[in-house]
């Protein structure tokens, strides 16, 4: 009995310690009138990133952006790359959220399955800014806004763009980007868009190559070699995949941007490059430098002000006529 009595009263003690932990944890923040916290005057602001990955030019631009904007505001970043996998950046939330950061950042590499963490983030009062990519969520409150370009539009300017350029008669191969992903969803409804009025616009093969160079370059040859004698096009939802695709091109003995055409969307420096050289005809910008507007995002959450749900970054084309006069002036 004696020993019981004395186990009840450490269980009661470690209680009360813990108690007052949570407290004190607590304690080291306001709460706004929104419901989001609000962290003291003062106080280092700290942020958590959960990035996709690194697979593109245009990724590591994002990053850079972002880890650049945090460290000019003094802003403590707890950056997290997810190597590709959603399951890492899920898990990458769960640690902000345990770690009791003040908000998030997310560039979520798909549309859905985000509701659950992000109903846990919702209930720790941790807004959730998501860059460059939506998601798909029955409850919008669950992100504070999205920043992003209009992946429909940048599909539908591609389209256009090579139907012009060849008169409305191409035969194409389309390179998606990863499955499941908006920018590869979106742009592959906006070309379609854009090419719709041409019926002799042609799309003979579409596969992803997951935004990635090497990818891009292994299916190109694939398909060049099922439908290489017929091919006049490559539409890539990204330069990195038609950079690979222009290797695929040179390897079967052809020439891009000449004897295949190539058009794709990001606009980074290799792409203009890749236009001097001749070897890509176009690209329609796709600009990652979403760090200031992000963190701009993040402290209004933060002061519990009003967002728009969604903010769109806006783009331009680029052709080959104009590429050499550009390239000095590309910041990614
Ligand atoms: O979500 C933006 C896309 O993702 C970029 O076009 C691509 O390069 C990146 O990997």
């Amino acid at each position: 009995m004696k020993h019981r009595n004395s186990s009840l009263g450490i269980r009661w003690t470690a209680l009360a310690l813990l108690a007052a932990m949570l407290a004190a944890f607590t304690g080291c923040k306001q709460e706004s009138s929104t419901g989001t916290d609000t962290p003291r005057p003062g106080k280092k602001l700290v942020v958590g990133f959960a990035q996709v990955g690194a697979e593109s030019d245009w990724r590591v631009a994002e990053t850079k952006s972002i880890k650049d904007e945090a460290a000019k505001r003094g802003i403590e970043l707890k950056f997290s790359d997810a190597q590709g996998k959603v399951e890492n950046q899920i898990t990458a939330i769960r640690s902000f959220i345990a770690q009791g950061v003040d908000a998030i950042i997310l560039a979520p590499k798909v549309e859905t399955g985000w509701e659950p963490v992000l109903k846990e983030a919702k209930a720790a009062k941790i807004p959730v800014v998501l860059v460059d990519r939506g998601i798909s969520v029955s409850d919008d409150s669950l992100f504070a806004t999205l920043i992003a370009s209009d992946f429909v539009a940048e599909g539908k300017m591609a389209g256009e763009w090579l139907a012009k350029k060849t008169g409305g008669k191409a035969k194409i191969i389309e390179l998606e980007g990863s499955p499941g992903a908006a920018p590869a969803i979106d742009r592959k409804k906006g070309f379609a868009a854009g090419i719709s009025a041409f019926p002799e616009m042609k799309i003979i093969a579409a596969q992803s190559g997951d935004f990635e160079t090497g990818k891009g370059k292994e299916v190109t040859e694939t398909l060049l070699q099922q439908f290489g004698k017929e091919v006049t096009a490559i539409y890539a939802h990204n330069d990195n995949m038609a950079l690979g695709a222009i290797e695929a091109i040179k390897a079967a003995g052809k020439k891009p941007g000449q004897d295949i055409l190539v058009v794709s969307i990001d606009a980074v420096k290799a792409a203009f490059q890749a236009m001097v050289a001749g070897e890509l005809n176009c690209t329609v910008e796709c600009n990652p430098l979403l760090g200031p507007a992000a963190f701009d995002a993040v402290e209004q959450a933060l002061k519990g002000g009003t967002l728009p749900k969604k903010t769109v970054v806006q783009d331009r084309v680029f052709e080959q006529s104009g590429a050499a006069a550009e390239l000095p002036n590309r910041k990614y």
